[in-house]
C-alpha cells in the first residue's frame, strides 16, 4: 500500500470510528464499513487503530519507571503490547479482556494470544479470558497485584466502567481511563472520579477518545 493509500484507510476508519463513538452509526452498520475498510487496507492495520497515538504516547509517558501494570480490554493486545515495551524487562503485565472475535476479518482472540506470547519473551505475563466483572476473575487479578499502572479500556457502558474502577482502582498506584470524551458511559463516571478530589491529568488533543489518569499519592 502506498503512504497516501494507508492515510486514505486511516481516515475512513478513524471517521467510522468517531460516529461509532457519537452513537451515531448503528453498531451493526460499523462492523460492515470496518469490513470492507479491512478489505481494502488490511485487518493488521484496523488492529492498530483503537488508541489515539498521541494521546497515548503522554500517557506512556506515566508508565515510564513501572514494574507491573495491569489492563483491562485488551482486545488485539495492541496498547497492552506497547505498555509491556515501555517497562524494564522482568516486569509484571497482566491483560484481561472477554474471549472475543469481531466482525473485521480478524480473530481478535488469536491476535491477542499471539501478542501476550510476545511480551511474555520479556517477563511474567497473564492472560485472563473472561468477564472483567466476575468475582473469581478480580480475585485472581488482586492475587497478582498491587500493580503500578492499570489502564481501564473494557466495558465501556457507565456501569461496567464504574465496577472496573470499583474493582480495579485500589490495586493501581496511577489509574488511567479511555474514552473519557465521547463515550457517555466513561464521559461520566471520569466527570465522578475528578469530583472525587484525586490528582488527576486529562490528554484530549484527538478530540474524540480522551485519556484521563488518576494519581493514588
Ligand atoms: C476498546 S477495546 C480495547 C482496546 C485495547 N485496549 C487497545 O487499545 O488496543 C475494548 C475491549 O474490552 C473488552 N471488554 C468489554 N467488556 C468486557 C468485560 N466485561 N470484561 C472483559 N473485557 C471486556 C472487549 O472485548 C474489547 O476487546
Amino acid at each position: 500500500l502506498s503512504a497516501a493509500e494507508t492515510e486514505r484507510g486511516r481516515t475512513i476508519v478513524n471517521c467510522l470510528r468517531i460516529l461509532a463513538h457519537t452513537s451515531q452509526i448503528d453498531p451493526e452498520l460499523f462492523v460492515q464499513c470496518v469490513e470492507v475498510a479491512g478489505r481494502d487496507v488490511g485487518p493488521g492495520f484496523i488492529s492498530e487503530l483503537e488508541q489515539d497515538q498521541g494521546e497515548f504516547a503522554k500517557m506512556l509517558t506515566h508508565v515510564t519507571g513501572c514494574k507491573s501494570a495491569l489492563e483491562i480490554g485488551s482486545r488485539y493486545g495492541c496498547s497492552i503490547q506497547r505498555i509491556a515495551a515501555q517497562m524494564e524487562p522482568g516486569s509484571l503485565v497482566v491483560a484481561v479482556d472477554l474471549p472475543y472475535a469481531d466482525g473485521a476479518g480478524v480473530n481478535a482472540e488469536e491476535k491477542l494470544r499471539e501478542n501476550i506470547r510476545k511480551i511474555a519473551e520479556r517477563g511474567p505475563t497473564h492472560l485472563f479470558l473472561g468477564d472483567s466483572h466476575a468475582t473469581s476473575l478480580v480475585e485472581a487479578v488482586r492475587n497478582l497485584g498491587p500493580f503500578d499502572f492499570v489502564f481501564i479500556d473494557g466495558d465501556h457502558s457507565y456501569e461496567g466502567v464504574k465496577a472496573d474502577w470499583e474493582n480495579y482502582g485500589p490495586m493501581g498506584k496511577v489509574v488511567a481511563f479511555h474514552d473519557i470524551i465521547n463515550n457517555a458511559g466513561c464521559f461520566r463516571l471520569w466527570n465522578e472520579v475528578k469530583k472525587a478530589g484525586y490528582r488527576t491529568v486529562e490528554y484530549t488533543e484527538s478530540m474524540w477518545l480522551g485519556i484521563g489518569i488518576v494519581f493514588k499519592d
